[in-house]
């Protein structure tokens, strides 16, 4: 059973196998927590994304990390939020859960995911929050069991406290 940690910090020092990126359809980089990994992995991470030709919302892409500390970044496009009538809550459970297949097909064993979609997309971080545990709490204990660590990184103490109390909820 992979133990799930809700941590503050810069997901871009963090040292687990693989780091998760909040990107868009592009990968071609953009800002907030997708410009602070390319910014940190070096221009090696764009040359390498751009030949995967982009990713669909809610499907995952994986590269090497580079400069980064984490051996790979999977990137996925996370839903932007319209209201919750566009399947928002299944296409970003499909960024949790793809991204956590990813990883384990290729070997990690660690993983830290940033808040996918609650920045500039707007999803509710409470909602976001919820969804993210349980589809991780879901995926780490049937198809990618050999996950042992996986990290929230949240940026910021009101971000950490949601998914907190969402960590709480789960497992009470
Ligand atoms: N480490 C961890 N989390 C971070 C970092 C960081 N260095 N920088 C930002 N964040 C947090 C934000 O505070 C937010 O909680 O990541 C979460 C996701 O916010 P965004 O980065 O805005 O991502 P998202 O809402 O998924 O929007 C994606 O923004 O940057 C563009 O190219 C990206 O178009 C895409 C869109």
């Amino acid at each position: 059973m992979a133990l799930i940690q809700v941590l503050q910090g810069d997901i871009t020092t963090v040292a687990t196998d693989a780091i998760v990126n909040a990107a868009n359809p592009t990968l071609l980089g953009g800002g907030g927590v997708d410009g602070a990994i390319h910014r940190a992995a070096g221009p090696a991470l764009l040359a390498a994304c751009r030949p995967l030709h982009g990713c669909a919302v809610g499907e995952a892409k994986i590269t090497a990390g580079f400069q980064l500390p984490a051996k790979f970044v999977v990137h996925t496009p996370g839903p932007i939020w319209q209201g919750g009538t566009h399947q928002e809550l299944t296409l970003l459970a499909n960024s949790y859960r793809n991204s956590l297949n990813l990883a384990a097909a290729n070997g990690c064993q660690t993983i830290a995911f940033p808040s996918i979609s609650t920045g500039v997309y707007h999803f509710p971080v409470a909602l976001a929050a919820a969804i993210a545990l349980q589809t991780l709490q879901d995926t780490a204990a049937t198809t990618a069991s050999t996950i042992r660590v996986i990290q929230m990184i949240c940026f910021d103490a009101q971000t950490k406290a949601v998914y907190t109390a969402a960590l709480q909820a789960l497992t009470a």
